[in-house]
């Protein structure tokens, strides 16, 4: 994978993009994964990078992973699974931390790294700690490490301060085998809750009120292993929809589920996007013009801040200005220097940006500073005139299957 990705700019996108499976999804579904017993097999799997190092940490605990022909992701976990995970990879992997309640409640024990503060705020875990230690498990943090134990677990009620998916997913997994009853109060709601819920529930958990925030789970004493296919990607699928508003191009984006990407096509067709549901998938056609709009990022099914970078972007060339209001995290608007280098005109007031929108931007060397960061410059390198050079592109690998190909195939001019 190449280190940097360069954009003409100045170009509609046309034509035909498939979505991948969810990358928020695949993740967890891989850490309880670790509950089963038996084969499990999973369908619609992206293969990108943050996929791969999950999967070597569970290799390097002693699990059997591998892509068989079809594509599909095989995972047998021995009970000899070890409870720890490697520092090295998991530091680089947030969502290493959903490893916490699969393991404790497969092993009763779990030791896993403190994540990193990551590029977007300070990622605590105080919610998901809480969680465990209302269904009985030990936890202490040395060394940088989380150290959990779980002598006698029993189901218990949990107020989460915060609906965290992190925290939400880490009580259901060890909920879903912990006897007795369990209540997530002010859980999470997102589609990436209801898929694990789901998947849960086909091993034999049985649980109720996943997408609301109430969830009650009732514990079983083992899960088996299953096939299971993965949600496709609503925030892959929004920024392919940001990337036909901002070049006034015209795609047909297929294998998405319409009903999670509603906040997204709402606020697409207020900046005058013409957004139709065609068999399956969705067409968004840009008209040229961009209307400014209002963004606040909420839980689900608020507007999700994994698209706030991507909208921060294609509204940096909108007619009139925009306010951007990021309520989820606390350091989410790395992207606006970059911007600002290809001519965007933004200023950030703690948890609130500005963008008054300008003519054009202009190509240049830009850096990508996390994920969606990646994301939000290949919009604004599609929209710029010029050559744009986004280095650091890895952050985007992370997160975009075969994005190369994908955009090459709607027509985007990658040079290298
Ligand atoms: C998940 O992260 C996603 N990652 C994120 O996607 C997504 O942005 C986020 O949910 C919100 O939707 C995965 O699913 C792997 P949170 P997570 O716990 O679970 C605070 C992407 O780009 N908080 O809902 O870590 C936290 O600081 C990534 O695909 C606590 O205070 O998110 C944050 O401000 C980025 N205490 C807020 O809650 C806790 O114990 C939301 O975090 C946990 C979280």
């Amino acid at each position: 994978m190449r280190d940097s990705l360069v954009i003409e700019g100045g170009h509609r996108v046309e034509g035909t993009v498939k979505v991948s499976g969810a990358k928020n999804a695949s993740l967890v579904i891989i850490a309880a994964s670790i509950l089963a017993h038996g084969r499990t097999e999973l369908e619609n799997v992206p293969r990108i990078k943050d996929v791969e190092v999950l999967l070597d940490i569970l290799a390097n605990q002693g699990c059997l992973t591998e892509w068989t022909d079809e594509g599909t992701l095989a995972i047998e976990v021995p009970d000899s699974i070890t409870p720890e995970s490697p520092y090295e990879l998991s530091k680089k992997l947030r969502a290493s931390n959903l490893l916490l309640g699969s393991l404790l409640g497969r092993k009763r024990e779990a030791r896993i790294s403190m994540p990193g503060g990551c590029d977007i705020g300070s990622r605590p875990m105080d919610l998901h700690l809480k969680g465990l230690q209302a269904l009985g498990a030990t936890v202490s943090l040395e060394h940088g490490y989380i150290e959990a134990t779980a002598g006698r677990l029993q189901g218990g009620r949990v107020y989460l301060d915060f609906p965290s998916v992190g925290a939400t997913e880490n009580i259901m997994m060890l909920a879903s085998v912990t006897p007795g009853t369990t209540i997530i109060d002010n859980a999470a709601k997102e589609p990436e809750i209801v898929d694990l819920a789901n998947f849960l529930s086909a091993m034999g958990a049985r649980i109720r009120g996943a997408g609301t925030d109430l969830i009650k789970i009732e514990g079983a004493s083992k899960l088996k292993a299953v096939r299971y296919a993965v949600i496709p990607d609503r925030i892959e699928a929004g920024t392919y929809m940001a990337a036909a508003t901002v070049t006034g191009g015209d795609i047909m984006i297929e294998n998405v589920i319409p009903t999670h990407l509603l906040p997204i096509k709402a606020k697409l067709e207020e900046t005058g996007a013409r957004i139709t549901q065609i068999n399956g998938g969705i067409r968004v056609q840009g008209t040229g013009r961009i209307r400014a709009v209002d963004i606040k990022t909420l839980p689900y099914p608020g507007f999700p801040t994994d698209m706030q970078s991507q909208m921060l972007a294609i509204l940096t060339i909108a007619e009139g200005t925009s306010v951007i209001v990021e309520n989820v995290f606390d350091n989410r608007f790395q992207v606006v220097d970059e911007l600002k280098r290809m001519g965007a005109k933004i200023k950030v007031e703690g948890h609130t940006a500005v963008v008054e929108g300008v003519k054009h931007l202009h190509g240049a060397r830009v850096k990508a500073t996390d994920l969606r960061a990646g994301a939000a410059l290949i919009l604004a390198a599609l929209a710029a005139r010029g050559q744009t050079v986004i280095e650091n592109a890895y952050y985007i690998f992370r997160g975009y299957e075969d994005i190369e190909r994908k955009l090459t195939g709607i027509g985007v001019k990658l040079i290298n």
